[in-house]
């Protein structure tokens, strides 16, 4: 039974994630942390103030101090810096790296039993230092991204074919970034090179468009799903950025595989039948990953 539930960063991604918990799920805490107390306070006043018309009984609070996550059953890690002008995706990696280990030391002190889930990018190097700095077990630290891909490809397919996204057959897997793996799992669906093209570069798209910020529901409803196969242990299929160990000849990376989701977080990762082409490109972004968690 899932009680409560902490989100370190209280901004566009973690108050939706918030509201959309406080919609799905019955929760006896839910805690938004964030370094501006200000911004914590007012999103959970916000969302306190649906309670008269929704008639939640979850206690919200908005905090600053990770004292105030204690025994969380589930941690979201969606806090971070956005690009300024002038700074290198390298400056803003290390920053947001910082930051994420600052928070997986706190988790592992107020939360040791938690489940945490990664939403903060670079996804896949973000969940990889969490789950390094917490030394939790690998089946409780896991990064929501490929599930976001897959519905944005589902989203397309289902625009494209007229048919509903939940009968198009096909899931995104690999890195959170512009080298997912686009796989069809149904034989007569053949996915079009637009179509991989339009899916791959949507999140960038989100951000050209708004140029000062990136997208919020899309990340905050698949995270709430993740929360919600765990609270509901559903043993739903899910894809999520997990350490592989050994799993197409890789170890020690985290990267987007399709994972059972249940109760005890990740209860197996599905091993898929890639293509000759797919081991070697998820090898060469495994390498080039490993590369890039030097440097931080
Ligand atoms: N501790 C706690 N909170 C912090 C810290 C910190 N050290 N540093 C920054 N924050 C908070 C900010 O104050 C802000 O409220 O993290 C929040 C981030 O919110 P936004 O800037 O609105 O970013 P958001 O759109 O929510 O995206 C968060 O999710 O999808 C990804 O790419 C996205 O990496 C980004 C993350």
């Amino acid at each position: 039974m899932i009680k409560k539930i902490s989100i370190i960063g209280a901004g566009g991604v973690g108050s939706n994630l918030a509201f959309n918990i406080l919609n799905n799920l019955s929760i006896e805490q839910l805690v938004l942390l964030d370094i501006n107390h200000d911004q914590a306070k007012a999103v959970a006043c916000d969302l306190e103030d649906t309670r008269g018309i929704l008639d939640f009984s979850t206690q919200i609070k908005g905090v600053k101090n990770y004292s105030k996550i204690k025994d969380s059953d589930i941690v979201v890690f969606s806090a971070g810096i956005p690009r300024k002008e002038g700074m290198s995706r390298l400056d803003l990696l290390r920053i947001n790296a910082d930051i994420a280990k600052g928070a997986a030391a706190q988790i592992k002190k107020y939360s040791p039993k938690s489940i945490v889930i990664a939403i903060t990018n670079p996804l896949d190097i973000i969940t990889y230092l969490i789950l390094k700095e917490t030394k939790f077990s690998p089946k409780k630290v896991f990064g929501m991204g490929s599930s976001l891909d897959t519905s944005r490809l589902l989203n397309i397919l289902s625009k494209e074919t007229g048919k509903s996204a939940s009968s198009c057959q096909a899931f995104v897997f690999g890195p959170h970034s512009k080298d997912m793996i686009v796989n069809s799992t149904a034989r007569k669906q053949k996915i079009r090179k637009g179509t991989r093209e339009t899916v791959k570069y949507r999140g960038a798209k989100i951000v050209k468009l708004f140029k000062n910020k990136s997208a919020v529901f899309g990340p905050s409803v698949a995270c709430c799903k993740l929360i919600e196969a765990i609270s509901h242990n559903k043993s739903q299929i899910i894809p999520v950025s997990v350490l592989l160990n050994g799993e197409y000849g890789i170890k020690n990376i985290c990267l987007g595989a399709r994972c059972l989701i249940d109760r005890s977080g990740i209860a197996k990762v599905i091993e898929e039948d890639l293509t000759v082409a797919q081991k070697r490109k998820l090898k060469k972004i495994s390498f080039s990953l490993k590369e890039t968690l030097k440097k931080i």
